[in-house]
């Protein structure tokens, strides 16, 4: 019972490296290079390479894409269940600008066709799985069955409510033991389930009590980490449901790391979460939190999205 299972999206990712992110109408020229991604398949590389068995679900096409996932996964170790889809498999565009950061158009394709009874077949077909993992690059029904067939197995639920022009019912937040928005995902959730308008700018900044209260409106029983970028993480607990921690909400900063590319930082994050908490059910919250921000951390090192993994066990 330590297997994580993710669900989610695969791409192939076609990135540049520019100097500045492009502006309308510009012209820029960059380094092209292609690697897999989507934020499914990073976090579950992510899982695997911090030392969880895990189950990657999906969607693929019948293309060169869908045979990258297949090779990968073979080679990583990660049980991969994947439906077949006519669509072609999920593709994603990224600038990466020289400070890391990156803007991203992804081509939903096969993703989007991820049938809602395959994915929640598939949550429990090795057992009972100790946590799964979801995120928002899927169709919402088949993340929402997804994750009730997690909570029906016993498993601890994450919901990366990722990207942030997402819509995701209310119904289907309250599904997740964990929230992992970032800040400009956790404002978006504010501003569309609580009615609450923030700049996402504005979050690192506030004091501890505002950022739980709003985290508290949102999470409601849920457990709700906000990912601050190079500010860190916040964490706030449901009161009674402290996981293990002394106290309902803390920060916890980063560690100074070379950035290179910070595509996938999120999913590493996640990915890394997932996998203590499955390996390590005794630890502290705490503990595992600072294990995916040192995770996520060293991910920014390298260059590309799923390939950025760090090997580096939980514990
Ligand atoms: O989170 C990063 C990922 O978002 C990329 O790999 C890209 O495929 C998009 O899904």
């Amino acid at each position: 019972m330590s297997e994580v299972v993710v669900v989610g999206s695969f791409n192939v990712d076609h990135v540049w490296r520019v100097a500045s992110l492009p502006q309308a109408g510009a012209t820029l020229g960059g380094d092209y290079a292609s690697g897999p991604g989507g934020k499914g398949f990073n976090q579950a590389m992510a899982a695997r390479r911090a030392g969880a068995d895990t189950r990657f679900v999906c969607a693929l096409g019948d293309d060169a894409g869908a045979q990258l996932a297949r090779t990968l996964c073979a080679a990583d170790g990660i049980a991969l269940a994947a439906q077949p889809s006519e669509l072609p498999t999920g593709t994603a565009g990224i600038y990466v600008d020289a400070a890391g950061r990156n803007c991203i158009v992804v081509g939903a394709g096969a993703n989007a066709a991820l049938d809602a009874g395959f994915a929640a077949a598939r949550v429990a077909d090795g057992g009972h799985p100790a946590v799964v993992l979801a995120q928002l690059e899927s169709p919402v029904e088949a993340i929402a069955m997804a994750m009730q067939a997690g909570r029906d197995a016993g498993a601890t639920v994450i919901l990366n409510p990722a990207p942030a022009n997402a819509a995701v019912p209310g119904a289907t937040l309250e599904l997740a033991h964990i929230l992992t928005p970032n800040e400009t995902e956790f404002a978006a959730l504010l501003g569309r389930h609580v009615g609450e308008r923030i700049e996402p700018e504005a979050l690192s900044q506030l004091d501890q009590q505002r950022l739980h209260a709003h985290c508290r409106a949102l999470g409601h029983d849920s457990t709700v980490i906000v990912t601050l970028g190079g500010s860190g993480c916040f964490v706030s607990h449901p009161e009674g449901q402290l996981r293990g921690d002394t106290v309902a909400c803390y920060r916890v900063p980063i560690e100074p790391t070379q950035v290179v590319d910070t595509t996938g930082a999120g999913d590493a994050f996640n990915g890394a979460l997932a996998a203590s908490l499955a390996l390590l059910p005794a630890r502290a919250f705490a503990e595992h939190v600072r294990f995916a921000v040192r995770y996520a951390s060293r991910s920014t090192e390298l260059a590309g999205a799923a390939l950025s993994m760090p090997r580096m066990a939980a514990g």
